[in-house]
């Protein structure tokens, strides 16, 4: 059980806090819940600098549900080229479909409603269902985790489901019941902008006097984690294949796995072997006709996803044509790419 502070105004001080600080962020400006929708969906795992400009684009292209569920898949992981994680944007486009269909094109606004969508969890369905409808649901994020865990000194670790439904039991018993929705935004910027994971600022910190972290001067040791976050390093060769009309060799990748209905240039299966000039050669000419033997690598980058380090390796052949899978360079702009390849393409073209 964590223990609680009994005597602490929470909700008084953050709102108070939260009216001088509040930041001036784009969806904060309507309560339509399509829109808090689409920033929560994006902000999940990006910063919010990035998620500005990806949410204002996106509304842009989809202002409306209807629009979303009409759009195809690839035009959507078009419009989120860049942002990761894209099983993400499949599920609003799935999503999309379930509100045309089960709720008549209305974009749903209560936790039990919303928590159906695909790709909604508890986090999601709190901070809409709160922003919208005004439910008392207390949102559970990285920040709210981390200055909870400071503020009580909560000893057990976060990555644990009971923690988790311990801190939300208590921010939803503290948050105030006239308007949670500010709440949970004022709770989730103070732990971004002031109890920050590393340079926390408890000198200006309106709860100093209450943090038992701060009090006992032990900020940087919360909150507990238990899991170490293991990073496997893994190596992927690409050839990018190019014929003399101006045509670029592309494969899209299946529906399972990372960079889901992706595009990508032809990956080397290499069993773990070491990557060779003989052995991509080995590999094109089952398919192509090579002009030359040259194989030239013309970039190597590190691309980092959640447990994942990936060494990236581009080889660049000439051939002299193919029948399938070419794609001319002037329809490269509408086909969506996992970020690093988009970079490189981006370089050579
Ligand atoms: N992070 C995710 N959702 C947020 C919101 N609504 N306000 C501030 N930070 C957030």
């Amino acid at each position: 059980m964590i223990q609680t502070l009994s005597d602490i105004d929470l909700s008084k001080k953050l709102i108070k806090w939260y009216s001088t600080n509040k930041r001036d962020l784009p969806w904060r400006k309507t309560k339509d819940p399509y829109f808090v929708w689409v920033s929560e969906i994006i902000l999940q795992q990006t910063r919010i600098e990035t998620g500005i400009k990806y949410y204002l684009n996106f509304i842009k292209k989809y202002p409306n549900v209807k629009l979303l569920a009409r759009s195809s898949k690839q035009q959507l992981l078009k419009t989120w080229e860049g942002l990761g994680y894209y099983s993400r944007a499949l599920n609003m486009h799935k999503a999309a479909n379930q509100v045309l269909s089960v709720h008549e094109g209305v974009f749903p606004k209560d936790y039990f409603s919303l928590i159906d969508l695909p790709g909604v969890g508890d986090y999601t369905a709190s901070a809409i269902s709160s922003i919208c409808n005004n439910e008392k649901q207390g949102v559970v994020d990285g920040n709210v985790l981390r200055f909870v865990s400071r503020l009580l000194k909560i000893e057990d670790s976060i990555d644990s489901l009971n923690t988790k439904k311990q801190i939300k039991k208590y921010i939803t018993e503290k948050m105030s019941s006239s308007n949670p929705g500010d709440f949970n935004e004022a709770l989730m910027d103070f732990g971004s902008t002031v109890c920050k994971p590393k340079k926390f600022l408890c000198n200006s910190c309106v709860f100093s006097l209450e943090c038992k972290a701060n009090l006992s001067n032990t900020v940087k040791n919360y909150p507990v984690k238990s899991k170490k976050n293991k990073v496997v390093k893994k190596e992927m060769n690409y050839v990018i294949i190019m014929s003399h009309n101006e045509k670029i060799f592309l494969n899209k990748r299946s529906d399972k796995g990372i960079w889901k209905n992706l595009f990508e240039f032809f990956l080397i299966k290499s069993n773990n072997k070491t990557v060779t000039n003989e052995l991509i050669l080995k590999n094109l000419s089952k398919k192509f006709t090579l002009k030359s033997n040259k194989i030239k690598l013309i970039k190597s980058l590190q691309h980092k996803l959640s447990h994942v380090e990936l060494k990236i390796n581009f080889y660049l052949v000439k051939i002299k044509d193919h029948k399938s899978k070419m794609y001319h360079f002037s329809s490269l702009e509408k086909i969506p790419f996992p970020r690093p390849l988009k970079v490189v393409l981006d370089d050579i073209l």
